[in-house]
């Protein structure tokens, strides 16, 4: 891979691949096109200064732009840039139809004209919906589509155009599916970053529901290695699901986080639930193992202990992300129920 269009590379696990594939693939000349909305931070790519590496402001919608910025002789562009928070999409689906299904037609068509030679999107196992309590069923790929949030639905729909992309013109594509990411960098509206951040500064952390929900965290480090694999050695057309086995409820993750930081329990407020929660996901990842022979090397302690840290030693990343628009976000997402920080 000598040349990569990466979009959406200033936010949270763009950020963490940008890092990687410069570190990876050293020769390689790497773009990063991001339109820096509310989740995008330059703050994010600081300290990146590789000579092939470049930034590029722009929109996925905007099909000039994407265009000037995509060079001949791109070898693969890797979709990241989305809309990705489930509650915002509750508060307004717009913008997510916007970039995550429109911006990935955009893409797509621009990937044709370019001759681009693969292309990556890097999709979520919301696609696949929720499943029940009962902890022998896992998405595999080939569970059905069925998203119950705008943005699990806007996702589903970005992969329904690639599919097509694929069947429709020979684009050769490749799909990831991965489930909960944690790890340095991310915004604190998910669920991981708003504990710690609040945690640190003693304030209630809002849980929805019963906190029974259950997600299956993966540290975004192997994510982000298993996307570098499967842009290099997949087959075309392939999709893989990738977890690391890491089933957890809400409140348990909660109290985890709780007493890493030595603060009391007493700080968990149960809040209204978000409407149409998904109670359970799990993902089998059996096929990328075995196709690809990527396994996790991050196991939940230790990748937690080290996220947590990030975050205590990075207090001016942490304060600037909840500056300014945040608290208006904050102050509409929980109400009084729990008091903006
Ligand atoms: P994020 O919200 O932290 O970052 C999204 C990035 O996309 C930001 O830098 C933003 O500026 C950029 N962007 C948004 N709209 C854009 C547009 N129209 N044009 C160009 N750039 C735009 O998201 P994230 O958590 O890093 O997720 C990245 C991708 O991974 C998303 O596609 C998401 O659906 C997928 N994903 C996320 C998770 C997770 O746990 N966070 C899990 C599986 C899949
Ligand atoms: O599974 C992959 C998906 O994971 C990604 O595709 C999404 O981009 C990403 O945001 C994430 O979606 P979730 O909705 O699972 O993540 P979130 O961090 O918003 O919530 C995690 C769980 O915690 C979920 O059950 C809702 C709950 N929660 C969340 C927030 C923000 C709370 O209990 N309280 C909160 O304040």
């Amino acid at each position: 891979m000598n040349q990569l269009f990466i979009t959406g590379g200033a936010g949270f696990i763009g950020s963490a691949f940008v890092r990687l594939a410069l570190a990876e693939l050293p020769q390689s000349e790497v773009t990063n096109f991001d339109a820096l909305t509310y989740a995008g931070n330059t703050d994010n790519l600081e300290g990146i200064d590789a000579e092939g590496y470049r930034f590029v402001h722009g929109d996925i919608t905007d099909r000039d732009a994407v265009m000037e910025a995509l060079g001949q002789g791109t070898d693969a562009i890797v979709n990241f840039a989305a809309e990705s928070h489930v509650d915002r999409s509750i508060a307004s689906a717009d913008e997510f139809v916007r970039t995550n299904v429109l911006g990935t037609q955009v893409l797509l068509d621009c990937a044709r004209e370019r001759k681009v030679s693969r292309f990556v999107q890097v999709s979520t196992d919301e696609v696949m919906g929720s499943l029940p309590e009962d902890e022998r069923e896992f998405f595999t790929e080939e569970s059905g589509f069925s998203p119950n949030s705008p943005y699990a639905a806007s996702k589903a729909g970005a992969e329904h155009l690639v599919r097509a992309a694929r069947h429709t013109f020979g684009l050769d594509t490749v799909i990831t599916r991965c489930g909960n990411n944690y790890g340095p960098r991310q915004f604190p509206e998910k669920f991981l970053p708003l504990m710690i951040a609040n945690a640190m500064n003693d304030q209630p952390i809002p849980v929805y529901g019963d906190g029974r929900n259950v997600r299956d965290w993966i540290h975004v480090d192997d994510h982000c290695r298993a996307i570098l694999l499967a842009l290099r050695k997949a087959r075309a057309g392939a999709t893989y699901n990738i977890g690391a086995r890491n089933e957890r409820r809400n409140i348990e993750v909660a109290k985890s986080v709780l007493d890493q930081l030595g603060k009391p329990h007493s700080l968990l407020t149960f809040v209204k639930d978000r409407p149409g929660h998904d109670r359970r996901y799990a993902i089998d990842s059996s096929l990328i193992e075995s196709e690809l022979g990527w396994k996790p090397q991050e196991t939940w302690e230790s990748g937690l202990g080290k996220t947590i840290e990030w975050y205590q030693t990075n207090g001016d990343w942490v304060e600037r992300a909840r500056s300014g628009a945040y608290r208006e976000f904050y102050a509409q997402q929980y109400g009084s129920e729990v008091k903006a920080p």
